[in-house]
Parts: C-alpha cells; sequence; structure tokens
C-alpha cells in the first residue's frame, strides 16, 4: 500500500557508488552513479512514478534519508554498499520506517569474497538482486512500481 497516493521511490546508494564508472569496472561496469540513477528515474517515470535520488558515504546520513522517507516515498530501492555486510544500524532504520525495501548490488556479492555473503539489510528486504549490474535498479523500481500501484489490492 503507498502512503496516500504517494508515487515516489526513494533511490538510496551507500558509501563509494559515487565512484561509479571509474571505481573497479571488472566488478561494478562502466556507468556511473548519474546513468543509474537515470535508469531509475525512466524505469519509474514509464509508470508515472517519480524517484528521489540520494547518495551518501555518511552512514549517519543515509540513515537520515530512510527516516526522511517515511512520508515522502512508498518504497525505497537501497544498494548500502559496504554498510550491508556492517551496518545494524542502518537496517534497524528500514524496519522503523517500515517501508518496502528492494536492496540491489551490482555485483553478485555471492561469488565474491565471504565477507560480501551476508547483508544485514537482507532481512529487511522484500526483494534482494544481485548480479544484474545497473539493469538491476530499474527491476527494482519496476517491482516497487507494480507492487505498489494504489489500485492494486
Ligand atoms: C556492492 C557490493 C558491496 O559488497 C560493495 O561493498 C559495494 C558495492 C555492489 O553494488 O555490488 O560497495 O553493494
Amino acid at each position: 500500500m503507498t502512503t496516500a497516493g504517494t508515487r515516489n521511490i526513494l533511490v538510496l546508494n551507500g558509501p563509494n557508488l559515487n565512484l561509479l564508472g571509474t571505481r573497479e569496472p571488472g566488478i561494478y561496469g562502466t556507468s556511473t552513479l548519474a546513468d543509474v540513477e537515470a535508469a531509475a528515474m525512466a524505469a519509474a517515470s514509464s509508470r508515472g512514478w517519480s524517484v528521489d535520488c540520494v547518495q551518501s558515504n555518511h552512514e549517519g546520513d543515509l540513515i537520515d534519508a530512510i527516516h526522511a522517507a517515511r512520508g515522502t516515498a512508498a518504497g525505497i530501492v537501497f544498494n548500502p554498499a559496504a554498510y550491508s555486510h556492517t551496518s545494524v544500524a542502518i537496517a534497524d532504520a528500514l524496519s522503523a520506517v517500515e517501508l518496502p525495501v528492494v536492496e540491489v548490488h551490482l555485483s553478485n556479492i555471492h561469488r565474491r569474497e565471504e565477507f560480501r555473503h551476508h547483508s544485514f539489510v537482507s532481512a529487511v528486504a522484500s526483494v534482494v538482486i544481485c548480479g544484474a549490474g545497473i539493469s538491476g535498479y530499474r527491476m527494482a523500481v519496476e517491482y516497487l512500481a507494480e507492487s505498489l500501484e494504489p489500485e492494486r489490492g
């Protein structure tokens, strides 16, 4: 269910994702953060939805953005980056706001180092998409827009 007609999604990106495009392109690809946000925006607008895009390298700023989404967004597309593997505080913030969350990782974290295999966010996410690159953001927006359509029962 959406917050009274809020056809808006928060697209939230965590630390180091501002470096996309030049950061380890063999793992993360050559798309920039601007490309990621444009893909999410295009997927949303084609369904009559909008997005707010936020990226931060700071855990507390990400938590503040999650809190602020309550009342302004119907769901969150979130790549928590390395905080996925470390942050109970971010997982708690997501639980607190009770918004549907789609966790996205550009890379397949399960094919990488052992320490990336566990995500605290996955336990509070509705859906987890990893390994699809930039397409994962489009899929995440499509999922939220379709599952949260106000007219759907
Ligand atoms: C990432 C995977 C994380 O393990 C890593 O710390 C990132 C990016 C991804 O999108 O594949 O920064 O979330």
